[in-house]
């Protein structure tokens, strides 16, 4: 069970309010910092442990720069997410490169930054050469297990049979062969084949996947590993009902492994890192947004300030966010909403027939998890701009860290002089 509660009370959301105007999305340093310092302190036995904050999640700086003085690196996957990295600081083996259909300009910044460039398919290593004139010196491919991890994978990632991403297991051994013989030196070995997930036995389960694989292509090509990267996809317990993953359990169980496998095998030492985003920053951001209307017809409905260009998910998967209408934390939920944005798209809504308190206009509503995958999804359809994003510091002040986009910006990319 997940108590879901929120760090800041409505007395100082109506403060906020009068400088920033909802709809917006609020971060909780200290919840976020506390958090990363969990995850650290669950692995302190893995030799270089690293978490590389999947930037796609939320690519804020601010909030990159926290998790950078709590010892992550960046999982970039674009140009641009790269040179977030650059412009915050990152360097060479802090940052890994995870792309697929990769332009080649992407790969030359991730060269130039000194990137670690994990390779979607066998065919990118002839792409990454010509693209940056030889290759780099530590390698790194993505594993897909395709039907031998049949029951993995969800809406959000694909079944790892029916997903776009990574190499087989007969091309990761021709790809790693072609990369030694081409003069790479050091070499690493990723897989993501969970998003959201809350079994912790699903990490250790791809944990163990790689050992084999680390000590089958060892033994095979005569290369040694540095790294195996985990991927990201630790879960967020979403619902009130859901327990996050038990970061011990899945060390523990790992750590079992690593010298059943890997100390067994002399491949130690082998650094495991992650590139989790959602459980990084997910839980401690908050969307918050006014009720605007309440419209009875076949069903009842709350329009709020916000929509789903402010946090796709719920219109996209059907994802459950938690809400609470601040002041009303204790009243009982006597009635049954479909929380709806304005956007004109029936699915357009961040909740259906939830049970809520009597909600009025005015009154403010908080949508919990928010942090990631929330801001970064934004769009402008229907002409909507993206909101400002707000850090709550442990002092308790208000930072803003992005402003609200306005008009300005969105007729920015648009000449109307020739029209
Ligand atoms: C390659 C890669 N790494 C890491 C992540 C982060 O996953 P999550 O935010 O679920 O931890 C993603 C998410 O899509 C991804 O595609």
């Amino acid at each position: 069970m997940t108590k879901k509660t929120v760090p800041f009370t409505k007395l100082q959301i109506e403060e906020i309010v009068k400088t920033y105007p909802t709809p917006f999305h609020i971060y909780d340093e200290k919840a976020m910092r506390d958090n990363a310092k969990k995850l650290y302190k669950a692995f302190t036995w893995v030799p270089g442990f690293k978490n590389y904050f999947a930037v796609k999640a939320n690519p804020s700086p601010h909030l990159i720069k926290i998790l950078k003085k709590e010892g992550m690196g960046v999982d970039c996957s674009s140009l641009t997410e790269l040179i977030i990295a650059e412009r915050l600081g990152f360097k060479g083996e802090e940052i890994m490169f995870t792309s697929n259909d990769t332009p080649a300009k992407d790969f030359k910044k991730a060269k130039e930054l000194g990137a670690i460039i994990n390779l979607d398919d066998i065919t990118h290593i002839e792409f990454l050469e010509k693209a940056i004139g030889t290759l780099p010196q530590l390698l790194c491919f993505r594993y897909n297990p395709g039907p031998l991890r049949k029951n993995k994978g969800n809406v959000l990632i694909g079944k790892p049979e029916d997903a776009k991403y990574g190499l087989t297991k007969e091309q990761l051994l021709k790809a790693y062969k072609i990369a030694k013989e081409k003069g790479v030196k050091r070499f690493g070995l990723h897989t993501m084949i969970a998003s959201n997930e809350l079994d912790p036995n699903a990490f250790v389960e791809t944990a163990d996947m790689l050992f084999d694989l680390v000590i089958e292509l060892s033994k095979k090509l005569g290369i040694t590993f540095d790294f195996i990267n985990l991927g990201g996809g630790i879960g967020v317990a979403y619902k009130p009902e859901q327990t996050p993953v038990g970061l011990e359990y899945v060390s523990k169980g790992i750590k079992k492994l690593y010298k059943e496998k890997i100390v067994k095998n002399k491949l130690d030492p082998l650094k495991i890192v992650m590139e989790n985003g959602r459980m990084v920053t997910g839980p401690y951001g908050y969307l918050v947004t006014t009720v605007l209307h309440k419209k009875e017809i076949y069903k009842n409905y709350i329009g709020v300030d916000a929509c789903m260009s402010n946090l796709m998910r719920p219109g996209m998967y059907g994802a459950y966010h938690h809400e609470t209408i601040l002041g009303k934390e204790n009243k009982p939920k006597t009635h049954t909403y479909d929380v709806v944005g304005s956007l004109c798209e029936n699915n357009d809504k961040f909740s259906v027939d939830r049970k809520l308190p009597k909600i009025e206009p005015g009154d403010v509503m908080v949508i919990h998890d928010t942090g990631a995958h929330g801001y970064s999804m934004g769009f402008q359809y229907n002409g909507k701009l993206r909101s400002a994003e707000l850090l709550l510091k442990p002092n308790g002040k208000v930072e803003k860290i992005r402003r609200a986009e306005t008009i300005d910006d969105y007729f920015a990319t648009l000449d109307f002089s020739h029209i």
